[in-house]
């Protein structure tokens, strides 16, 4: 967590045209400086940075803001994120407050995973170009296959022999430490190369760093595995990374569509090609992870299948989550036995570009009629088709859509729209149920659903209530998340210091970042998310934005927090003594904001406190002494950090 004086800091020491001119070309004009705006497309500079004022305003497509917000916007970083770069940049000095040591322990073993990586990366590139064996196999094997040098260094593509032990004892005598290499799978267990004798891929993660390799076997008609990857690390989550995201990410923003296919060869030709708006799913059928990356960028995404029915159907099951996210998916199907890569290089980029705007089919009507080829005239497929559609169909939040979609389909399948009409109703309310029923276990609490009077069209007839609506148990820590949450929906876009320019739901977020996985509540939970979302994506936040929301659940609670916000939380008596002497409450945002997040990391410590006090007492009991030193040294900074809390708050101090 960023100290708040250390924010004030790095905003200070950023200079908005250096910040900017790291990535954007500038030419002075007048008292400010233009260029090509990064984030759209254009020809004539309308993008403007304003040294006296410290800030930039493009005038082609809106964005504007100091140099944290231009961090966000074009890396794709959170405020946290985009401070900690400029801290970087500006050689500012972080000081995580309270980071506790374990979390700091697993922040510096991250950082040095990798700095392995890095370093075997460097290594297999070497051995490609530098080693006579490498530019004779390897380097050979790729330029076969049509890559460039210059994509081959972009994506810090090499090569390893098949000696043991090369890699291994190489790294060992520069003086890597051998359970790291173990870990992240360079080494076997016996201190052997994990890679042999193949070409390899590095992948990356959104901020370009390199998580994970994949090599891939040369010769043809072999036993061994195609490809072998690096194994699961806490650097490498192969269900959230996509490969070549960091690559593409700039691309997929501006031509807002992500094209995905399934190989590294497919990406990196595509790539080559000029189309670089491209992420690989590597083979496995896609995660909630790997969409919700993509949706960072755009809803948009078109998914290339090689051209095997059968492949294509199974894929099409996984693809019903991506209609769930709200997200518009469209198919291509390439001709039979090519895959993208060949298919490129077959046709070249002009026709294969041609090729797949044609071919783009939407999702749910290229299902239908895949799916209604095979059933042909046979009533009992038919059956299971509708259901299945149906199915789909009823994923898609949007009735809008929704209702264009059972147009479509009923058109396809010459069927009444009226069924579908009945049939997508009944599934969009077991749909919710089951959503809903997800929650009740998640929250433990109660669902109530109740069945509107006949409203017919395509919308859901159902209203769910919100957790809220049933008796819930409230702990203590429920109100302090409720009182935050208040803040956010209220007051979150507003400017919560005008020096800094930073909102109340930036403020309150780049606080509470890592405590946001200790919210009790999962709806209160939602809420933050969501605003953190907004952020990302430069969405100004408003009560309407709450109150219109597609969850029914989130918007029940806006206008339940918006119209009482003060009856539920303990701790206003103190409040409302300052704000008899001060402002109105409406107008008292920031201090309520800075009251508010004391007040929730304050109960939290108190938790930290008390359960270290038990084991502290557990480690007594059990006479390991050298343990419980260890913990109430950790009681003692927490206690030191709580009572720092609690005087700025002007509480009781607790002992
Ligand atoms: P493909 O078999 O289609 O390979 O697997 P490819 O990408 O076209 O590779 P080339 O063109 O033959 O060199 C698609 C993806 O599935 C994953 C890889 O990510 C691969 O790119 N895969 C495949 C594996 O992880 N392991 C394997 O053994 C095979
Ligand atoms: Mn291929």
């Amino acid at each position: 967590m960023i100290p708040q004086k250390t924010v004030q800091e790095i905003l200070e020491a950023a200079k908005i045209e250096e910040v900017v001119q790291d990535f954007v070309t500038l030419r002075r004009r007048g008292v400010n400086m233009i260029g090509l705006c990064p984030f759209h497309t254009e020809k004539t500079p309308s993008f403007t940075v304003s040294p006296t004022k410290n800030i930039f305003k493009c005038f082609g497509c809106g964005k504007a803001g100091n140099s944290a917000k231009f961090i966000m916007e074009h890396e794709h970083f959170n405020y946290p994120e985009a401070l900690r770069y400029l801290a970087r940049k500006y050689n500012i000095e972080i000081e995580e407050v309270e980071l506790t040591p374990e979390m700091r322990a697993v922040q510096q073993e991250e950082e040095s995973l990798f700095i392995v990586n890095d370093y075997a990366q460097k290594y297999f590139q070497q051995q490609l170009f530098d080693t006579d064996e490498g530019k004779s196999v390897g380097l050979d094997y790729f330029k076969e296959r049509g890559f460039r040098e210059e994509t081959i260094r972009k994506f810090g593509l090499g090569y390893t022999t098949n000696q043991p032990d090369a890699f291994t004892r190489q790294a060992t005598e520069a003086g890597f430490n051998a359970d790291y290499l173990k870990k992240l799978g360079l080494t076997s267990q016996h201190g052997r190369d994990f890679f042999r004798n193949r070409v390899m891929f590095t992948i990356h993660n959104l901020s370009g760093k390199p998580v994970a390799f994949a090599g891939r076997i040369m010769a043809k008609d072999v036993k061994a595995p195609k490809y072998i990857n690096s194994p699961e690390t806490d650097i490498y989550s192969k269900s959230k990374i996509l490969y070549g995201a960091y690559f593409a990410k700039d691309s997929i923003r501006k031509l807002d569509e992500c094209i995905m296919v399934e190989g590294y060869t497919d990406l990196l030709s595509l790539h080559q090609a000029g189309i670089k708006n491209v992420v690989a799913s590597s083979g496995t059928s896609l995660t909630e992870g790997q969409i919700s990356l993509v949706k960072r960028f755009t809803p948009n995404i078109k998914i290339l299948y090689d051209g095997d029915p059968a492949g294509v159907k199974a894929a099409l099951r996984g693809l019903d989550m991506v209609l769930e996210r709200d997200m518009n998916v469209k198919v291509v199907l390439l001709p039979e036995g090519e895959d993208p890569d060949s298919y490129l290089q077959k046709v070249g980029a002009t026709a294969f570009k041609e090729y797949i705007d044609g071919q783009a089919k939407d999702f749910i009507l290229f299902k239908t009629s895949l799916l209604l080829s095979e059933v042909k005239n046979d009533p009992v497929k038919r059956a299971g088709l509708v259901r299945d559609i149906v199915g789909s169909i009823a994923k898609v939040p949007d009735p809008f859509k929704r209702s264009f979609y059972i147009k479509e389909c009923a058109r396809v399948m010459e069927l009444d729209e009226q069924i579908l009409v009945t049939e997508t109703n009944k599934a969009v309310k077991q749909h919710l149920y089951k959503r809903q029923q997800e929650r009740e276990r998640n929250s433990g609490t109660q669902v109530h659903i109740v069945e509107e009077k006949g409203t017919g069209g395509p919308g859901p007839d159902v209203e769910l209530l919100p957790p809220e609506a049933a008796p819930t148990k409230v702990s203590g820590d429920e109100f302090r998340e409720k009182d935050i949450i208040r803040l956010l929906i209220a007051f979150g876009g507003e400017i919560y210091d005008e020096k800094e320019n930073i909102t109340v739901a930036e403020y309150i977020l780049s606080n509470i970042e890592e405590l946001l996985n200790d919210f009790e509540n999962p709806l209160y939970l939602r809420v933050a998310k969501q605003c953190q979302q907004c952020l990302a994506d430069e969405q100004p936040l408003s009560p309407q934005l709450f109150i219109g929301h597609e969850d029914t659940a989130i918007s029940k609670l806006a206008v339940d927090v918006l119209y009482s916000p003060w009856d539920y939380s303990p701790g206003w008596e103190e409040r409302d003594l300052y704000l008899k002497t001060q402002k109105m409450p409406e107008l008292n945002f920031s201090k309520d904001s800075e009251s508010s997040l004391m007040r929730f990391k304050l109960n939290k410590l108190k938790l930290l406190c008390e359960k270290n006090q038990d084991q502290i007492k557990e480690l007594e009991a059990g006479g390991d002494i050298s343990e419980m030193m260890s913990l109430l040294k950790v009681q003692a900074k927490l206690l030191r950090v709580k009572n720092e809390l609690a005087q700025k708050l002007g509480t009781v101090v607790f002992k």
